[in-house]
């Protein structure tokens, strides 16, 4: 199965996604900033993972990390993220900036570096964790979703740029998932059946079905698959028009 790389490995759901990736086969290196907590899930997972403090919003930290492995990576997941709520009017710059050099800097610092080993190694994979927020604005989320949407449209410029190379690239988009950032969110029982209760399948997602979408898209199975998103979010992106009232004369219309 060759190397893969998680960012964000640390916790929540790219540590779920480092876990699977253990499973089918890779060899792991899994990063995060977080030195602690990213040594203890790799050794969990025990010898086919490496952790490694990395911060992808440094270049001199991603290319360090990059020369430190001993083979092209098949397989980049760009899981590490961060949110800051509030309102575009009184966000702060710092707050701002912050989730844009995660998410966005982040994605871009190490998809450049992964695709410079992998065009001479033939090809390989690099997967973008965006979310639903970069599919439909959120309220409070201005500087996240913001930074989601430019992942998915940044995923497809990367396909096109390296698809010659033999390098994939897709985003996967998780909705409301029971993991990491949203655990405090799904910790409120009242907001929790609220939430659950607008999505199609009538349910929470978890990290596992994230990842493995993520190993899906990884795969030979995906091998005609670039510059798409993959949404994971029980069919709430495409349920838009489900709450609109409707007169009951009309119904059978379904309007
Ligand atoms: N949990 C959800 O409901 C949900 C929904 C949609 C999308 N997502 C996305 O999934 C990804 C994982 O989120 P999560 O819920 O597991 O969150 P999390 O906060 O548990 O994990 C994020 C990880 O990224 C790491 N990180 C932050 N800044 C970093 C940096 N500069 N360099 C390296 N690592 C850094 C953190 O230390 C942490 O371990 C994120 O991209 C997030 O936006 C999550």
């Amino acid at each position: 199965m060759g190397l893969a790389v998680v960012t964000g490995a640390g916790s929540g759901i790219g540590a779920v996604i480092a876990r699977h990736a253990a499973k089918a086969g890779y060899r792991v290196a899994l990063w995060d900033v977080d030195e602690v907590s990213v040594r203890e899930v790799a050794a969990d997972i025990g010898e086919s993972a490496v952790a490694r403090k990395v911060d992808v919003t440094s270049e001199p930290s991603v290319v360090a990390a990059f020369e430190a492995l001993d083979e092209a990576p098949a397989l980049v997941v760009n899981n590490a993220g961060l949110v800051r709520f509030g309102p575009l009017r009184t966000l702060s710059l710092d707050d701002w900036e912050a989730v844009l050099k995660v998410n966005l800097t982040g994605t871009f610092l190490v998809s450049r570096q992964a695709a410079a080993m992998m065009e001479p190694a033939s090809g390989g994979a690099i997967v973008n964790i965006a979310s639903i927020n970069g599919i439909a604005a959120a309220p409070n989320a201005g500087a996240y979703t913001a930074t989601k949407a430019a992942v998915i449209r940044l995923t497809e410029q990367m396909a096109l740029e390296w698809g010659p190379a033999g390098i994939r690239v897709n985003t996967v988009a998780p909705g409301l998932i029971l993991a990491g950032m949203s655990d405090a969110i799904y910790a409120d029982e009242q907001v929790r059946e609220q939430r659950q209760a607008q999505v199609p399948l009538g349910r929470l997602g978890t990290a596992e079905q994230v990842a493995d979408c993520v190993l899906f898209l990884g795969s030979a199975g995906a091998a005609y698959i670039t510059g798409q998103v993959l949404a994971v979010d029980g069919g709430l992106t495409k349920s838009a028009l489900r709450n609109l009232a409707r007169p009951k004369t009309v119904d059978s219309v379904g309007l």
